[in-house]
């Protein structure tokens, strides 16, 4: 299956795509993760994308293009993908239907008034990659699961989120246009959309996810 998670900043994309890759068994792709990789990485991609994390705004087109269309092009995504924060722009749409189309975008709504103290809460293991909302942590800086320490993402600081929310809002929101057919750039008599409320327990939105692909 090759599918698209879309939604605002906070919205659970990274939080849903890890339980619903391995369900599908197809490889969890997430250009953020990939620009934090870069950067840590000091690879000219990272370098270049650098400044656009730590303001909260969005990598041009051209440098996340060339980046999804490499790693589609590898073996492990032959069978299918879940990309989780592409594509954020009409254009990167256009892109990928030209590279590989995807056949359903779960868009995963979440009012903005939640989306800010989940941010901000938001903690990661170093060790283990997993994400964690800081109310759940017995100890504010161990891994409840690995025991790894946990750290905070640079943009999420309450300044760099209201950027990327506007961002969010500007620039990702049409998508949900493009996807449901209605934009005039859409793939005629397509609608890929599939709307799940992400505003409610974990384990509930997980379902809800799979039930909407069925
Ligand atoms: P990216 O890393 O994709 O960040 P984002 O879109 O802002 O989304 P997040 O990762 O912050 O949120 P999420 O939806 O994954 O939520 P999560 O599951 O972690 O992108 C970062 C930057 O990279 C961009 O700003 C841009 O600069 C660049 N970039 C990336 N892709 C790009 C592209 N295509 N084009 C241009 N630039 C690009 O959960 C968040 C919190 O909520 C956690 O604390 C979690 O525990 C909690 N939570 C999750 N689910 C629930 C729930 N159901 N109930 C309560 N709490 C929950
Ligand atoms: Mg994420």
């Amino acid at each position: 299956m090759k599918l698209i998670f879309l939604g605002p900043p906070g919205a659970g994309k990274g939080t849903q795509a890890a339980g619903v890759s391995a369900h599908l068994r197809v490889p969890h792709i997430s250009t953020g993760d990939m620009f934090r990789s870069a950067i840590k990485n000091a690879t000219p991609v990272g370098l270049e994308a650098k400044r656009y994390l730590d303001a909260g705004e969005l990598v041009p087109d051209s440098v996340v293009i060339d980046m999804v269309r490499e790693r589609l092009s590898m073996a492990d995504c032959q069978n299918g993908y879940l990309l989780d924060g592409f594509p954020r722009t009409v254009e990167q749409a256009v892109a990928l239907d030209d590279i590989s189309v995807p056949e359903a975008v779960v868009d995963i709504q979440v009012p903005d008034e939640r989306l800010m103290d989940r941010l901000t809460g938001r903690r990661i293991c170093e060790k283990c990659s997993g994400t964690f909302h800081i109310s759940k942590l017995s100890d504010p800086t161990i891994c409840p699961v690995c025991g790894g320490r946990v750290y905070q993402r640079n943009d999420d600081q309450p300044e760099t989120i209201m950027t990327r929310l506007h961002a969010y809002h500007a620039q990702t929101e049409p998508l949900i246009g493009y996807y449901s057919g209605q934009d005039k750039l859409s793939r005629p008599g397509e609608n890929r959309l599939k709307v799940v409320d992400g505003d409610r327990r974990p384990e509930d939105v997980f379902r809800a996810i799979l039930s909407a692909l069925e």
